[in-house]
């Protein structure tokens, strides 16, 4: 699969007032501290979502990776404004949405979009495909006339023609590129994709990767990509945020957290794609990490983690550990551009013993602080 051009172009479309004004430096998203939990009959408090912070620069990728249940459509939602935080602010181009009022809200949906998993479920079955790319462009107040969405459907690679097909008459792909389109229909800026092929057979998924690659390079859009799956999250990212148990607990470049992660929890994500009989047991001997993720109405004190962990001491147990920056040098020397955040009590304090060891940062990082923690040899295999 080719892979997205690392640019940070501006994009070509655009109608904010900030952008308006030039604020090329206000990033596509800014979200601060947000916190969503739900109260479920039976389950109880679930935390969804707890003190998470992230900012995508405009024209940039970032990916958003971690198991069922860890909190990425949820932040999607509030990234969407389908929800609001309980707590913490939702900048979108420099405008907070997450107490927008009616108007600037409706102005908002025009600027960020989300496109399902299963783009079937937002489908009318009765609607034809055109009718359905009509709407969204009716209720916008935009021109919708059979050109547009002709145009629509070619830009995401369907042909004119299938405007007058059901939803049922498409294929699953096909189904998907109409999801995309009705998400480009309003010339968004940002595109938050939540797992966009995950529901796709195999031989379908690398079509639309390609067509989102293709759209983001032509459109410069920025995108927020949601995935379980580690591998394909890295073919497309500019940044990687790894999230566990609604939190993040470690995000930087792309390469860096998917070639060379730190935390052990997203090492067991990386030998996941690694391993290439990805059974239990074989995750299990490579990481060293076990068990089920826990409950997120009852999550362990501490590090989240520490129950599955084979680096866990007793401070983890106790202190939640901060998302802070590392300085990570790669193998050879050199350093990826953009900051590498980790949360994690024992990792990060290798890295300031490696580091005093050593007297320089550069030969205290990829060297001797990060294959410390490669999991095997800590649990003696
Ligand atoms: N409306 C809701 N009411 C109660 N709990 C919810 C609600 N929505 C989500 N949750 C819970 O919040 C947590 C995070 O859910 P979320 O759907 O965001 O996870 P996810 O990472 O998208 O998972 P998946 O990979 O399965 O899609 C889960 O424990 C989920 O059960
Ligand atoms: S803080 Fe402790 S339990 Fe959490 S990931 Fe680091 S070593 Fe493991
Ligand atoms: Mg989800």
């Amino acid at each position: 699969m080719r892979k997205v051009r690392k640019t940070a172009e501006a994009p070509q479309v655009s109608r904010s007032a900030a952008d308006a004004a030039g604020a090329a430096d206000t990033p596509a998203i800014d979200v601060r501290g947000v916190v969503r939990h739900y109260r479920s009959p039976g389950r109880g408090v679930v935390h969804a979502l707890d003190d998470v912070s992230v900012r995508v620069e405009r024209g940039r990728v970032l990916g958003i990776v971690g198991e069922s249940g860890c909190g990425k459509s949820t932040l999607a939602r509030l990234l969407t404004r389908l929800e609001r935080p309980d707590d913490g602010t939702v900048e979108v181009l420099g405008t907070r949405i997450d107490n927008a009022k009616r108007g600037p809200l409706r102005r908002m949906r025009r600027t960020i979009q989300l496109v399902f998993q299963d783009p079937y479920a937002s489908l009318d079955p009765r609607q034809r495909v055109g009718a359905a790319l009509a709407e969204v462009l009716d209720v916008h107040g935009l021109p919708s006339g059979p050109d547009r969405v002709g145009e629509l459907l070619e830009q995401v690679g369907l042909v004119a023609a299938l405007a007058e097909r059901y939803p049922h008459q498409l294929s699953g792909g096909q189904r998907q590129r109409l999801g995309i389109a009705r998400a480009l229909a309003v010339r968004p800026d940002v595109l938050v994709l939540d797992e966009p092929v995950s529901a796709l057979d195999v031989s379908v998924r690398a079509e639309i990767m390609n067509l989102l690659v293709h759209l983001r390079e032509e459109l410069g859009l920025t995108f927020v990509f949601i995935s379980h799956d580690l591998g394909m999250v890295r073919h497309f990212a500019d940044e990687i945020a790894v999230m566990y148990l609604g939190k993040i607990v470690e995000i930087g470049p792309w390469d860096a957290v998917s070639d060379e992660p730190l935390h052990p929890y997203t090492r067991a994500l990386q030998a996941a794609v690694l391993i290439p009989d990805p059974t239990r047991d074989a995750a299990v001997a490579e990481t060293g990490v076990t068990g089920e993720v826990p409950d997120a109405a009852a999550p362990p004190t501490g590090c989240r983690f520490h129950p599955r962990c084979p680096l866990a001491e007793d401070v983890c147990r106790t202190e939640e550990p901060a998302l802070l920056p590392v300085p990570v040098f790669r193998k050879d020397g050199t350093q990826p551009s953009g900051e590498h955040r980790l949360a994690c009590h024992v990792v990060r304090r290798r890295f300031a013993e490696t580091a005093e060891a050593a007297q320089s940062p550069a030969q205290a990082t990829a060297h001797t602080a990060a294959p410390a923690v490669r999991v095997g040899k800590e649990t003696g295999e």
